[in-house]
């Protein structure tokens, strides 16, 4: 993830920018807080990346030739 999506992450979940649809704002997380989330989302989002490419290489050993 690059720099971009670490702003958009902090603008959601700091700032609020999606309050009106209910997600709500954390404003009291500090910096290393917000940072400690986001790295959690990351590496949960790179093993479900991992177990998908997984199970297609799978699908595609299974199917016939
Ligand atoms: C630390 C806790 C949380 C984090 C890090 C977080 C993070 C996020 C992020 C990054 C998005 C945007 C997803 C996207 O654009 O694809 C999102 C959307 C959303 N979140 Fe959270 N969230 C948290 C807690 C909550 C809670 C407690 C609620 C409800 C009580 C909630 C409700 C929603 C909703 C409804 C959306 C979708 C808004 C829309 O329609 O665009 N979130 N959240």
């Amino acid at each position: 993830m690059d720099r971009p999506s670490r702003e958009a992450f902090l603008a959601v979940v700091r700032d609020g920018r999606l309050v009106a649809r209910g997600m709500p704002s954390f404003e009291e997380l500090g910096e290393s807080e917000l940072a400690d989330i986001r790295q959690y989302l990351r590496s949960e989002a790179r093993k479900l990346r991992a177990a998908q490419a997984g199970a297609g290489e799978v699908r595609r050993a299974s199917a016939p030739p």
